[in-house]
């Protein structure tokens, strides 16, 4: 596991290759003074959370230091600023998500980078800019990379920076969901569980966009009602529990409040949750199982599929990004920028500072969070503010 000294000696060691400086990634790119990245000298190492055979996250991931390579033709060299933990980072870590790298690897497929110095013919970007991975596997748990510029993807930098690192996922997989399955209009209901995932919140804000209203499901929980009451913020229509979408009270309350049923239900959880939101569908509506946070199968109950002739469908958003073009992503994560601009769109974060990765990696793994833990990179290292 990260060890504390190795830590601090690498920052130390970073700090004196590069001016201190005072920096909040939770300004947007236009806040901070971006421009003095021109005059600042080269970082020659990196901090990286490295592993080297799958595992246990908190057994086989160690920080190390790496040193960072001369920039040849179209490489830049990228600070990241932030970066989330994403449970798919975890699953690739343990060797059982549907993507393995080779090791050793990084981890991290999403977050957050500014150009800090660019190759002899990179054009692709300015000193200054915000970038994104174009796809998983880059390994953004990291304080630097050099990478060749096709490998990256811009964003806007006038959005917090824990917003522009968490993005291209799960905000991204939600607008899929809701845009890929069913031709929903306003007034049609969507049934959801792991609603307080940045996916399940996402869901929440895009869906109330669209005059589609929702019925939330999430696990009971200690902080219930300011959970309950964050999810309504976002545009939740319905917040039940799990035990409540399986007592008699939901069907009482859906006689009440007279929604229509669910036209597409998303699963993310599996098991008995699963029964529950298959149990609310419309005749011949999908659910969409896009993650096993249960780890139990997905189950349904038979009647479901012959009486009412549901259907069981997936989605897996690195299939979407393989099979579209990069104009077609970039269009849609321009869309959801506007509206992160715009405040109708935001996900819930917990910034916990990438030096103390090991206990980052902790709260990421505990329940009832509420919120997507994003990795700060520390702010000594940025050069030049
Ligand atoms: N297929 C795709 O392309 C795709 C894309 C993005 C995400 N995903 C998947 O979507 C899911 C949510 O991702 P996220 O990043 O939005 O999650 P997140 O923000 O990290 O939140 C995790 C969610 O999982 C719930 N959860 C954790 N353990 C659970 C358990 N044992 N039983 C029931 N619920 C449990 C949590 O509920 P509590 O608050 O009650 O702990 C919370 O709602 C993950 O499975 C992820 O891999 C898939």
């Amino acid at each position: 596991m990260a060890s504390r000294s190795l830590l601090s000696r690498a920052a130390t060691s970073l700090r004196s290759q590069v001016r201190s400086s005072r920096f909040s990634p939770s300004f947007s790119g236009r806040e901070a003074c971006i421009v003095r990245f021109f005059t600042t000298p080269r970082p020659t190492s990196a901090l990286v959370a490295r592993y080297h055979q799958y595992g246990q996250v908190d057994q086989v991931v160690k920080i190390e230091e790496e040193p960072l390579p001369e920039l040849k033709d179209n490489e830049v060299l990228i600070k990241f600023l932030a970066a989330p933990i994403n449970p798919a980072d975890i699953n690739m870590i343990e060797g059982v998500y549907n993507i393995k790298p080779p090791m050793p690897a990084v981890g991290g497929n999403e977050g957050v980078a500014v150009i800090t110095h660019a190759g002899p013919n990179a054009n692709k970007f300015k000193v200054g800019d915000w970038v994104i991975p174009s796809g998983p596997g880059f390994g953004t748990w990291r304080t630097f990379a050099v990478a060749h510029e096709d490998v990256l993807e811009p964003i806007a930098n006038d959005i917090p920076a824990e917003m522009a690192a968490t993005v291209s996922v799960n905000p991204c997989s939600a607008y899929r969901m809701l845009h890929d399955f069913v031709p929903l209009k306003p007034g049609d209901v969507v049934i959801q569980n792991g609603a307080n995932s940045a996916v399940g919140q996402s869901v929440i804000a895009l869906a109330h966009q669209m005059g589609v209203k929702t019925i939330n499901i999430l696990r009971d929980r200690p902080n219930l009602d300011s959970t309950v009451h964050r999810l309504k913020q976002l545009g939740a229509d319905v917040v039940v529990t799990e035990e409540f979408v399986s007592s008699l009270k939901m069907r009482q309350m859906m006689k009440e409040i007279g929604l229509p049923r669910p036209v597409l239900g998303l699963n993310c959880v599996g098991g008995q949750s699963s029964i529950e939101v298959s149990r609310w569908l419309a005749d011949q509506a999908p659910m969409v199982t896009y993650g096993g946070m249960g780890r139990k199968p997905v189950q349904v109950p038979t009647g479901r599929l012959i009486f009412n002739d549901i259907s069981l469908r997936g989605f897996w958003l690195s299939r979407w990004v393989d099979s579209h073009t990069k104009e077609e992503r970039r269009a849609m994560i321009s869309s959801l920028t506007d509206m992160i601009r715009d405040q109708k769109l935001s996900i819930q974060v917990e910034r916990q500072p990438f030096t103390d990765f090991s206990h980052a990696l902790q709260r990421a793994r505990e329940p009832f969070r509420d919120a997507k833990v994003v990795l700060v990179m520390p702010e000594e290292v940025v050069p030049g503010c």
